[in-house]
């Protein structure tokens, strides 16, 4: 029987940023470890990624950081291609949404879509900032969410709840550019009626069956992604603008349409065709075979995404005509970090790229903790001391320890060659027939998504023979029973054979090295079932440690860092402006540069100090919280700025006849708002 043909594709990151691990666990890593399962399965299979380079949060970007949008997706597509590369995560194509053939496969899209009258062609409002004098993107826009009420939802979507809005659907929305409330204006879009869709979706969707066929299977799609999809659904489905007025993104190729570009919900994940076009064109393949013939097509993404993967994408691919719709969505839940979301604005996050750069060799240490904490069905959490925890009690403790005794007590015993074995025992046939029934067990769960399940089985097979050889005791009866250690040693290194095969997806440079050690050529998913999987007489390699431990220096050092990176850039987020005060209002205001010319500690308050000020119109005392910044001896003789006519207030028992002005840095410290130079006291701020 031929073996069904895959595309897999994994979300297309924004070129605006590097990657941090939520984005690693949720999407790229599943997307990697089923891909390399299907290849060891013998499925041909194209491997889909590219970076998604249009759209408001590469212009966003751009602005922030003083650059164009073009250096901004140049500097990040390298910075995403070598993380990627440096994870050992291995697409076909990493390609770029900024390339003419992208442009092109997506206009055509466009064209084709248009000139068949797919899409209408609708006057609306939309929001402008008339300070900057532009039309908002969804993602210029932040607002309350109508859902959870998070107050700072993007005008697409809501980070925190994870639905999808409208720029209109937002409470109290501002614009992100002038910070102020956006005023609608007249523009006009083309929109795909996706109410017309609703009818084949549902179907679809909820029983895999499209006209009368089954397309494919249910069972299979993961309940939040049939939620959110059936919720959209059953909410109505309302037609969606296919276009927007910004000048960063594919133009839109019809006459009439000056200043508009492809949304980048259509653009971006057109991106996976002339991604596989790409890579047809360098590999000698046909595209269509991976896109209209007898392919699966499956998406990973994060579950912010699914809207557009598994209603509005299909939409337009069954719209085009020709194109296979999606076999399965798998899309993840989110990973917290230490207690909290990620957050690029909060600097809440471990980057890939920084891991990689402190941690070059510990690679499968990684893949494996997030492949064990994978937010699958529900939100997980990455800690590092869970790190340590993984990487200590299960890849060195088992694993580790299970593939090093196997390994230095064949060399001691026998000069590293595989003995035969003698007579079976009852413990010998289970953990051998437990190793043969690993493979079925473990595809199962990959075909059906579940590759954190799978990896745990697998694990599982390392569990058993770390068991096996502390129960067997080969080091206590080599003196006494040499012929039944020949066979304990025997099973145990099938058992690592066995590993090195079913590793394979979720640790590939893990398994590769045991395969080394086993001296083992190439890596057959089958051979498991085999009865000898490795021969006896076969010469083997020496070991080395497989995986170092984790130590509480290297916790409490990334915990620091995070902690420390978290805290400087909140103190770095500058308060928003308040609102508008009249002229008047402001006048009201009696501010002067004073001279300070007494100062003692205000008792049992750490914070204050007692000061006498002369003001020009008077010598007058003023508390003042500043006494963790400075000593009363300091600041005898500085020129301040002084509210004058501030109500009088009493505190701890002393009156304070106005205020000195300060103003706190980053670090949290006050400053003195001082004349450039001396100045009579008594002079006017205004
Ligand atoms: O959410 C994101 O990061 C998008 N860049 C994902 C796009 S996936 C696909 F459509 F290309
Ligand atoms: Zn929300």
């Amino acid at each position: 029987m031929t073996k069904a043909r895959y595309t897999v594709t994994a979300a297309l990151p924004y070129s605006n940023g590097p990657l941090h691990l939520g984005h690693v666990a949720g999407v790229y890593l599943p997307a990697d470890i089923f891909v390399r399962f299907l290849r060891l399965k013998g499925h041909d299979v194209a491997f889909i990624c590219g970076s998604d380079e249009h759209g408001a949060a590469i212009t966003l970007r751009a602005k922030k950081e003083g650059i164009t949008p073009q250096e901004i997706v140049d500097k990040y597509h390298r910075v995403l291609a070598n993380s990627f590369k440096n994870f050992n995560i291995k697409f076909d194509i990493f390609h770029r949404t900024s390339s003419e053939l992208h442009k092109k496969t997506a206009q055509e899209f466009f064209t084709k879509l248009n000139a068949e009258g797919k899409f209408t062609q609708l006057k609306s409002e939309q929001f402008y900032d008339e300070e900057y004098d532009q039309f908002l993107a969804d993602r210029y826009i932040t607002g309350e969410c109508p859902n959870c009420h998070y107050a700072s939802a993007y005008g697409d979507q809501c980070e925190k709840c994870g639905s999808s809005l409208s720029p209109s659907d937002l409470i109290n929305p501002v614009s992100t550019l002038s910070g102020k409330p956006p005023k609608m204006r007249d523009t006009s879009h083309w929109y795909l009626p996706m109410e017309k869709h609703e009818d084949w979706l549902r179907p679809w969707i909820k029983e895999g069956v499209l006209d009368g066929e089954q397309q494919h299977d249910p069972k299979k799609w993961r309940n939040q992604v049939v939620g959110q999809c059936m919720s959209w659904i059953d909410g109505g489905l309302k037609p969606r603008a296919m276009t927007r007025d910004l000048d960063w993104g594919v133009t839109v190729p019809i006459d009439g349409a000056d200043g508009k570009v492809l949304y980048v919900w259509l653009d971006a994940p057109i991106g996976y065709i002339s991604a596989t076009k790409q890579w047809a064109l360098d590999n000698n393949k046909n595209w269509e075979d991976y896109w209209k013939g007898d392919s699966k097509l499956v998406h990973f993404i994060g579950k912010d995404n699914i809207v557009f993967h598994a209603i509005i994408f299909p939409i337009i691919l069954k719209e085009h005509g020709g194109f296979i719709l999606p076999d399965n969505v798998p899309a993840s839940e989110f990973l917290n970090l230490e207690g909290d979301k990620f957050s690029t604005s909060r600097n809440w996050a471990v980057w890939l790229h920084e891991y990689l750069e402190r941690y070059p060799t510990k690679i499968d240490e990684l893949k494996y903790t997030l492949t064990a904490i994978a937010p699958e069905s529900k939100d997980s959490e990455f800690t590092w001391i869970e790190y340590q925890n993984r990487v200590n009690n299960e890849l060195a403790d088992v694993l580790g320890n299970f593939v090093n005794r196997a390994l230095v007590l064949t060399h001691k015993y026998y000069e590293g060659i595989i003995p035969e074995h003698g007579a079976f025992t009852t413990e010998d046939l289970l953990v051998l027939d437990t190793m043969k029934a690993c493979p079925a067990k473990i595809e199962r769960l990959l075909y059906d998504y579940k590759i954190r399940e799978a990896q745990s089985e697998a694990m599982n097979l390392a569990r058993l023979g770390n068991k096996y050889l502390a129960d067997m005791e080969p080091w206590k009866l080599q003196k006494t029973d040499p012929d039944r250690v020949k066979t304990i040693m025997y099973v145990a290194l099938q058992i690592t054979g066995g590993l090195s095969v079913l590793l394979e997806p979720f640790l590939p440079d893990t398994a590769q090295k045991l395969r080394r050690f086993l001296a083992m050529n190439g890596c057959d998913w089958e051979s498991l079932t085999i009865d000898a999987l490795i021969k006896p007489g076969t010469q083997i390699n020496s070991p080395t440690i497989l995986f170092e431990k984790i130590d509480d220096d290297m916790v409490q050092y990334e915990q620091a860092l995070l902690f420390a990176t978290k805290e400087s850039t909140e103190a770095q987020t500058v308060v928003p402006q308040k609102d508008l005060v009249e002229f008047d209002d402001f006048t009201k205001m009696d501010i002067r540069i004073g001279t300070i010319l007494h100062a003692e500690k205000v008792k049992k308050a750490d914070k204050l100090l007692q000061l006498t000020v002369d003001t020009g119109v008077d010598q007058r005392t003023i508390i003042s919280g500043i006494a963790e910044h400075y000593g009363p001896e300091e600041i005898i003789g500085k020129q301040v700025t002084v509210l004058l006519n501030l109500a009088p207030r009493k505190i701890r028992g002393v009156e304070s006849q106005g205020m000195i002005l300060m103003a706190e840095n980053s670090e949290g410290k006050l400053c003195f708002v001082s004349p450039e130079s001396a100045i009579e006291p008594g002079s006017t701020v205004r």
